[in-house]
């Protein structure tokens, strides 16, 4: 098996200030409290201010994980965004987040796989720590969804929130995090979850081009509980493992409905995962942090826990971890 050389050394996490109840939703579309919870567990998200963007959100991430830590970026040599909603075209937020953090030696680039975004990005830093290519690497999830939903469509506005996550990996032959990992991608599933930008084709049928989040949460719903069982098991199997093997479950936070459902068809018990949805929404790349962290800072979440971990969502692409908890 690859032998990981890599270890998670530190977290934060970041939300904006400002809050959006399932109240504040009914004064903008018909919806009420009750549907909204009953149908995804979620009762309110926060909204980054209009001078706020996702790199601001990484950024004060990334203090929130100094300053608890202790720890040091200046020797990070490479930052790693992750995110569907970046400040601009060009340039990256990663590169916009070094020069905020003042980092002077060290790549930087920005990964999208949508709400998989921070599972894919703990793979692709795994993979260049235990290479031997980098020693220090930032990975956050970072996101300001407000600005892609779309507040008069009620099946998607009351899902979504903004907010940030943020991991140090750093070298340690002894005491490596990564267990085993399984990817995957149906790019032929794509526009049952888009957010156009500079076509108005997909898979040669024509989509809605608005620029907003555009879904069929039917068809995400049933992909999600079919993919994330089967994929949780290949994690598992990569690593000799089974689920009485696994301490906590960290899915992305996308419906606490959909969360119940993988658990039940995985026969793995709800009280043992982890999600951020109820205060934050669906926060696509930051869930998992936003998820971790909250387990972290409640005490739930001890060295030496083993945590499976599975991101999922446009792509439709997906991403699961096994790792080792073993945070200073
Ligand atoms: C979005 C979601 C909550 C909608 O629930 P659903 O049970 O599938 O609902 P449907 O879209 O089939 O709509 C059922 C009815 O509720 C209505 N409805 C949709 N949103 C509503 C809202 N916010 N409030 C009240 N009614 C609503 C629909 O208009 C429809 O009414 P109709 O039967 O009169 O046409 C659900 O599909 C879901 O969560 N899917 C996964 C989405 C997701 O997590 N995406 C991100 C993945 S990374």
């Amino acid at each position: 098996m690859f032998q990981s050389k890599a270890r998670i050394t530190a977290i934060g996490s970041y939300v904006p200030e400002r809050t959006l109840t399932n109240t504040d939703l009914e004064k903008l579309v018909e919806t009420d409290d009750e549907w909204i919870v009953q149908r995804t567990g979620i009762k309110e998200r926060r909204m980054a201010r209009e001078d706020e963007f996702t790199s601001d959100l990484a950024y004060q991430a990334v203090r929130n994980l100094m300053e608890r830590y202790d720890k040091s970026v200046d020797d990070v040599d490479l930052i790693i965004v992750c995110t569907m909603t970046p400040d601009f075209k060009t340039p990256s937020v990663a590169s916009t987040l070094q020069a905020k953090l003042g980092i002077k030696n060290t790549g930087a680039f920005d990964l999208n796989t949508a709400c998989s975004g921070f599972t894919y990005g703990l793979y692709v830093a795994n993979g260049m720590i235990t290479s031997g290519l980098n020693k220090k690497v930032l990975v956050v999830g970072s996101e300001t969804l407000s600005r892609i939903t779309d507040y008069t469509d009620r099946a998607t506005c009351i899902l979504f929130g903004d907010g940030a996550g943020a991991v140090l990996l750093e070298y340690d032959e002894q005491q490596p995090s990564f267990i085993s990992s399984h990817i995957g991608s149906e790019g032929e599933g794509g526009k049952s979850l888009y957010c156009s930008n500079l076509s108005n084709m997909m898979n040669g049928e024509e989509i809605v081009d608005n620029g907003k989040f555009v879904q069929n949460g039917r068809a995400v719903y049933k992909w999600a509980v079919t993919t994330v069982p089967k994929g949780m098991k290949t994690v598992l199997q990569n690593a000799s493992m089974e689920l009485k093997d696994v301490d906590w479950f960290v899915p992305h936070s996308a419906n606490l409905r959909m969360i119940e459902s993988i658990c039940e068809k995985s026969d793995f018990p709800l009280e043992q995962t982890l999600y951020s949805l109820v205060n934050f929404g669906n926060t696509s790349a930051a869930t998992i942090p936003l998820s971790l962290d909250q387990g972290v800072r409640e005490g739930k979440v001890k060295n030496g826990d083993k945590i499976l971990l599975y991101g999922f969502g446009g792509g439709l692409a997906h991403a699961g971890l096994f790792i080792n908890w073993t945070v200073e």
